[in-house]
């Protein structure tokens, strides 16, 4: 038995700003930013607002259209980067919100491939006969680590959930095939220095920054295409598929010329790949189920169609996964 995508949720925030407005934080320009990076816009959080609840609005929804109730569902598996506190994570706030009753929750790690992975461990999970019904939820507010003063990160990022209910299924749908892959040479391109055990937070760390998403952004960009490729590729022949056999590449949304990078790797049609960063930025680990949801609810993708995720971040992770609608 594999385990098949039976419902799908997202949430973005209502506070949508445009890069128009980040030019009066920070020395940049909507034309800069297109032409870098292909975002247009992104959704923040408001300072109130809890970014787990993004979570449980996207699990509801899962739940929703997949018909599964709250009690029926096993396990919790939360990827997301920067939880609401480091301890207990996002995974029970996430589940308090949801009225799980008893399953068991954790938080996954693996910056911006989490969904990715995760979905990969529940497909295993699921395979095993441990959990039956598997929420994989994916939520991140990269605008609580930004540094607002920094052009080079914070016109990049966006917050949001996405959540996918996976079931058992035939053999023959669901997940198909999945590669993932560490590469931890590279583990400081994108890093968060204060804050955890190495270095605790006190009034130096924050007086230097040190509470902010720091990344290289070059070292990453060379090598997300190169990353995805490979996983893509290996997703697919463990599938036993083709490039041809695809219907929809969902790429992490992190920047426009890496999707194009990819796309002219793999020698793909550019109608097959689903773009939406344009609208909602890079939310990390939120970004490919995010795109997911919207285009099975806008009708794009049918019951049937072979998709392909694949996802680079923090770590560094990548990985991709092949997928029955
Ligand atoms: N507005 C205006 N100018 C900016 C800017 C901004 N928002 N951000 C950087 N610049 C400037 C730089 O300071 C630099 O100026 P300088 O030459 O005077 O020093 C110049 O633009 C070029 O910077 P560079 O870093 O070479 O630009 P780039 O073409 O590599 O694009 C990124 C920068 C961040 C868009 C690109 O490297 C990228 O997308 N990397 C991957 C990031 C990513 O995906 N992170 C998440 C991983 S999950």
């Amino acid at each position: 038995m594999g385990a098949r995508i039976t419902g799908t949720g997202s949430y973005l925030p209502s506070n949508l700003v445009s890069n128009e407005q980040l030019e009066s934080l920070v020395d940049t320009s909507n034309e800069w930013i297109v032409q870098r990076t292909g975002i247009r816009s992104r959704h923040l959080l408001d300072e109130a607002e809890i970014p787990s609840d993004m979570g449980v609005e996207a699990g509801r929804l899962a739940l929703k259209a997949a018909k599964v109730a709250p009690e029926d569902v096993d396990l919790l598996l939360v990827a997301t980067t920067f939880p609401d506190m480091i301890c207990p994570g996002s995974a029970p706030f996430i589940a308090e919100g949801l009225s799980l009753t008893d399953a068991p929750f954790f938080d996954l790690k693996a910056g911006c491939s989490g969904f990715v992975y995760g979905v990969a461990v529940a497909n295993g999970l699921i395979e095993s006969g441990l959990f039956p019904r598997v929420l994989v939820v994916g939520v991140e507010a990269l605008s609580r680590v930004t540094d607002w003063t920094d052009r080079r990160t914070c016109v990049l990022f966006g917050d949001g959930a996405g959540a996918v209910l996976l079931e058992p299924g035939a053999q023959s749908s669901g997940v198909l095939g999945t590669a993932l892959y560490g590469d931890a040479e590279k583990s400081m391109f994108l890093h968060l220095p204060a804050g955890g055990t190495r270095t605790p937070a006190s009034v130096e760390t924050v007086t230097q920054g040190g509470h902010f998403l720091k990344m290289e952004g070059s070292g990453v960009f060379r090598n997300a295409a190169p990353m995805m490729e490979k996983a893509t590729m290996v997703a697919l022949e463990n599938a036993k598929l083709e490039l041809s056999d695809v219907d929809w590449i969902i790429p992490h949304q992190a920047n426009k010329r890496i999707v194009d990078a990819l796309v002219h790797r793999l020698d793909v049609p550019e109608e097959r790949i689903i773009v939406n960063l344009d609208r909602v930025a890079n939310t990390s680990t939120a970004s490919i189920p995010i795109a997911l949801d919207e285009e099975i609810r806008s009708g794009k993708i049918h019951p049937g169609d072979i998709i392909v995720m694949t996802a680079f971040g923090a770590g560094v992770t990548y990985g991709a996964i092949v997928v029955k609608a």
